[in-house]
């Protein structure tokens, strides 16, 4: 019987981030400072309306001050800058996060950059990125790939030096993912569209990252044995017993060859909005202390 791969538990340790968020919380409340996020929801896109909502009763449930902006899809560009400026200025609010993706007549990186980079806490802005890029600390990190990175931690203690793939090559993901792994000290591949055999390259993986957006595309020969798959998609598919959601990775494969591998559902997702809490906290402490107390 072959072995079967560890589960690495995303519920469980978004709940401790979260637990440990709301410790955090209470203390600045202690201070008079109540962190404040503001989500900025543009359009009607299914998809998009469950995670605002899920995002705004999780904030609400560490005891930040949810805001919660809903614009309908024909929204000018013009109003919703506008209306970051207004939330760049409020000084109840400490993080912005606008909801992607963004009706086509919206110019998305318009929109990324007219977020102040302290209050970026999504770390889309171009100042955020490019100090990722750069090997910067001080910026704020994308979400998903710091809940992955988190993920990685508990079965992984030392990064270094391992070699990892990340397939997909999206700003929200794989771009920000293989940038946090070459900080660790991980050599990197970034697969795309464009790459000639990313099977190939998936197999010399000791960390495999998968946010390709399509339903179970890595196989279980794809992988090396003992490797570590971190599985980012969540694809909602009909099978002939009805719809279900199933990630990037063929989950009953790939568990006999890896050492550790994250479900879905319960993996990825519920880091990301955890992650996003974190760095919600993060900016709230970040802007206050730079506040002169005169
Ligand atoms: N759409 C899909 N993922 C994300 C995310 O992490 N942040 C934002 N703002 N939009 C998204």
């Amino acid at each position: 019987m072959p072995e079967s791969a560890t589960l690495i538990n995303g519920s469980t340790e978004a709940k401790s981030l979260t637990h440990a968020v709301a410790e955090n919380v209470a203390l600045l409340r202690q201070q008079g400072i109540t962190p404040g996020l503001a989500v900025v929801l543009v359009g009607d896109d299914p998809a998009s309306a469950i995670y605002v909502r899920s995002k705004v009763r999780k904030t609400e449930a560490v005891g930040m001050r949810s805001f919660c902006h809903r614009l309908p899809s024909n929204t000018p560009q013009a109003a919703l800058l506008d209306l970051i400026a207004t939330l760049n200025d409020d000084k109840d609010i400490h993080g912005i996060l606008v909801q992607l993706p963004l009706p086509p007549h919206i110019q998305r990186d318009a929109v990324l950059d007219a977020i102040s980079p302290e209050k970026d806490v999504d770390g889309f802005h171009v100042v955020n990125a490019g100090k990722l890029a750069i090997g910067r600390t001080d910026g704020m990190i994308p979400c998903t790939p710091l809940g992955c990175l988190i993920l990685l931690r508990r079965v992984l203690p030392v990064l270094s030096g391992l070699h990892a793939v990340v397939i997909g090559c999206s700003n929200i993901v794989g771009r920000p993912m293989a940038r946090l792994l070459l900080n660790e000290g991980c050599t990197v591949v970034l697969t795309h569209l464009q790459t000639r055999d990313v099977a190939a390259e998936a197999r010399r993986a000791d960390i495999l990252i998968v946010a390709a957006g399509h339903p179970r595309l890595v196989r279980g020969s794809w992988v090396k044995p003992g490797a570590v798959v971190i599985d980012v998609g969540i694809n909602r598919i009909t099978t002939p017993t009805g719809p279900t959601i199933v990630g990037d990775v063929a989950f009953d494969e790939v568990s006999v060859h890896a050492r550790a591998v994250t479900p879905v559902p319960g993996g990825v997702g519920p880091m990301t909005i955890a992650c996003l809490l974190q760095n919600t906290l993060e900016a709230a402490r970040n802007i206050t202390h730079k506040v002169s107390p005169i």
